[in-house]
């Protein structure tokens, strides 16, 4: 069954979970990865990510968009474009919990956004496939729900009412930028001048990569991508960067 969680209250068991938070937490990750990042470690508050403060790695993430304070980097997908050491730690408010929960409740997540929707879509499988959006402070989101839609109409097989209420806003946006821009999260990033952001996080599939959640534990989910997809002839993201505006 294709499902979907329209927020992580909704979370549940299932063979496989896809957690989508497009604006903009999964969109940093599968930047930071197709980027060079070794691994991103997705932790569930401000306080676990500063505990994991050390040599080799950076950390990263928002509250009400902008970085939390001591934090290096914010939660800007061209912030992560170029490696500034091998793990990135990320604290954000919706996305980073979700994937703790997600790889509570699931045996397999990966991770989702527009940068890799085909590649996403290309790598489903299972018999019960749960798309998971984050949301935004614990309501649905229009930007995950329609990412969550886009997906669902590429996936064969029964579906669930709340899959298809999602393939229903996903046909409703011709253009992925005006998805985006129509949400809570995208007027969230325009009221600290960070709307840029939206129109990076709507580029579709500029990367063949598809993040996994390798382990989670004691608050943190740390996600990799699979050895083939980190030199493998068939996984190499492309070696352009994505269009800044
Ligand atoms: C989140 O996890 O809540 C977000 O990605 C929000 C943001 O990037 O500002």
């Amino acid at each position: 069954m294709i499902d979907v969680a329209l927020t992580r209250a909704e979370v549940r068991r299932a063979d496989m979970a896809v957690v989508i938070d497009v604006l903009r937490a999964t969109s940093s990750i599968v930047q930071a990865l197709a980027s060079g990042y070794e691994r991103v470690l997705c932790c569930e508050s401000i306080e676990r990510a500063e505990r994991l403060r050390g040599p080799g790695r950076v950390l990263a993430g928002e509250r009400q968009c902008v970085p939390p304070p001591g934090f290096d980097l914010g939660n800007s997908p061209s912030g992560f474009t170029e490696p500034l050491a091998t793990e990135l730690v990320l604290a954000t408010t919706n996305g980073a919990p979700t994937l703790v929960e997600a790889a509570n409740a699931a045996e397999r997540v990966v991770v989702a956004a527009l940068f890799n929707l085909r590649a996403v879509a290309d790598a489903v499988d299972g018999a019960d496939v749960l798309l998971v959006c984050a949301g935004t402070d614990g309501r649905p989101s229009l930007d995950d729900v329609y990412v969550a839609g886009r997906i669902a109409v590429l996936l064969e097989g029964p579906r669930t009412d709340s899959a298809r209420m999602a393939e229903c806003v996903a046909e409703r946006y011709p253009d992925p930028a005006a998805a985006l821009a129509a949400s809570q999260a995208a007027r969230n990033l325009l009221d600290v001048s960070l709307e840029h952001d939206v129109r990076d996080c709507a580029q579709e599939s500029i990367y063949a990569i598809v993040p996994e959640i390798l382990r989670a534990d004691d608050g943190v989910a740390e996600v990799t991508l699979p050895a083939a997809q980190i030199n493998g002839p068939s996984g190499v993201p492309p070696a352009e960067a994505p269009r800044r505006s």
